[in-house]
């Protein structure tokens, strides 16, 4: 029985194979390198060579196209550790004068017995942080909006340095067990834990101290970062992690904090 040699053109199992393993790598580099680079919403080449080279991973130009703009406002406050350290007596004294007016929702302590967050003890930069985005209209509220519009960038350092000079709210009587994803957050889904920027691990600067705020507020800001609602966290902080949150993890970690009261 006379047998074509094996590696030859004419065997048709040898040109069936080796068409169909060429046929399947032209089919794949098409896909890797072109097609799948081009469905990205979010790239922009300037050609299929361009394309080619991002996806192999060649280091490219920077494009020319201006980045695309959110369709909202971002913060615009530049947050460092020391901008408001050490306040003057007489700024904190007159901090207190000016927060009359807030005290009607803040408390006249900085602890709310409505339904406004607390702000006693809040670092000094959280405060004019939120004051500045809700000024510029980073953060949106109906009924915060308007009040920060009318104080002044030397009302509001003073306000800051008196909410910050106040003690607290009072240590918790019968604090939750801290939930898991407080201390340990899920690394399966990119969660890292509260306490890594909330305190107890480390704090993060901006961040707001989260014991006992109210389970309502804690909750609707954290659906509020998740739906996009609130976008003024620098660099998407808290919209990474919020959106990863679900119902149930929401709830427990708003009950753990509201419990610390
Ligand atoms: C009529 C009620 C009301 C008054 C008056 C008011 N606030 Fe507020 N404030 C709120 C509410 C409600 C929120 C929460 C907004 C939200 O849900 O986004 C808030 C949020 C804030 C926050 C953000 C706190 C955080 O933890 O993120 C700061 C800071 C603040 N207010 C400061 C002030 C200051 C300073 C004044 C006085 C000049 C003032 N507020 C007056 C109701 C009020
Ligand atoms: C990478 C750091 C980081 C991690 C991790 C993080 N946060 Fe935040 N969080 C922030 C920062 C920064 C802000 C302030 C955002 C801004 O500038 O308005 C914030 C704001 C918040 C607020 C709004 C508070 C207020 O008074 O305005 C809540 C509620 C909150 N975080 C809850 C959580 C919970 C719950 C977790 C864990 C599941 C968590 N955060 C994990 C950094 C973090």
């Amino acid at each position: 029985m006379s047998e074509a040699p094996l590696f030859s053109l004419s065997n048709k199992w040898f040109t069936a194979s080796v068409g169909a393993t060429v046929g399947v790598a032209l089919v794949a580099a098409f896909a890797g390198l072109i097609w799948f680079p081009l469905v990205q919403p979010n790239a922009k080449f300037a050609g299929i060579w361009d394309a080619i080279c991002s996806a192999a991973g060649v280091p490219r130009v920077a494009s020319s196209a201006s980045p695309v703009p959110p369709a909202f406002k971002t913060s615009q406050v530049v947050v460092t550790t020391s901008i408001l350290d050490h306040p003057s007596a007489s700024a904190i004294g007159e901090g207190a004068t000016l927060a009359q007016r807030c005290a009607i929702c803040h408390g006249a302590e900085g602890i709310s017995g409505a339904n406004a967050p607390n702000l006693a003890g809040q670092p000094a930069i959280v405060i004019y942080k939120q004051l500045n985005d809700f000024k510029s209209g980073a953060r949106v509220n109906g009924v915060m909006t308007p009040f920060a519009g009318l104080i002044s960038q030397t009302e509001i350092v003073k306000l800051a340095a008196y909410y910050s000079h106040l003690a607290p709210a009072a240590a918790p009587v019968s604090p939750l067990p801290k939930p898991k994803i407080v201390v340990e957050g899920v690394p399966m889904r990119g969660i890292a834990p509260c306490d890594a920027c909330h305190g107890d691990i480390a704090e993060k600067i901006g961040a707001p101290r989260l014991d006992g705020q109210s389970a309502a507020y804690i909750k609707a800001q954290l659906q509020a970062f998740a739906s996009g609602t609130r976008h003024n966290d620098i660099d998407e902080q808290m919209r990474n992690v919020a959106g990863q949150l679900t119902p149930a993890e929401i709830n427990s970690v708003a009950d753990y904090y509201a419990s610390l009261h």
